[in-house]
């Protein structure tokens, strides 16, 4: 599973960041940041609950 912040969508609710803090991080400039790149597997629970969770819907998922 890879994921990535669309920063036309990303509002900076900071969702993400307190479910799945091992993924996501703000960017200075005020939008989410997904970590590159495949994610572990136990991290994936976590990162599908910020996907669900972001107001703006602007999580989305990659196809590896
Ligand atoms: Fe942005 Fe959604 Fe996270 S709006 S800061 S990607 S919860």
């Amino acid at each position: 599973m890879k994921v990535t912040v669309d920063e036309d969508r990303c509002a900076g609710h900071g969702m993400c960041l307190t479910l799945c803090p091992e993924v996501f991080e703000m960017s200075d400039d005020g939008w989410a940041v997904a970590t590159p790149g495949e994610l572990p597997a136990d991290l994936e629970s976590a990162a599908k609950d910020a996907i669900a969770n972001c107001p703006e819907q602007a999580i989305v998922e990659i196809d590896s």
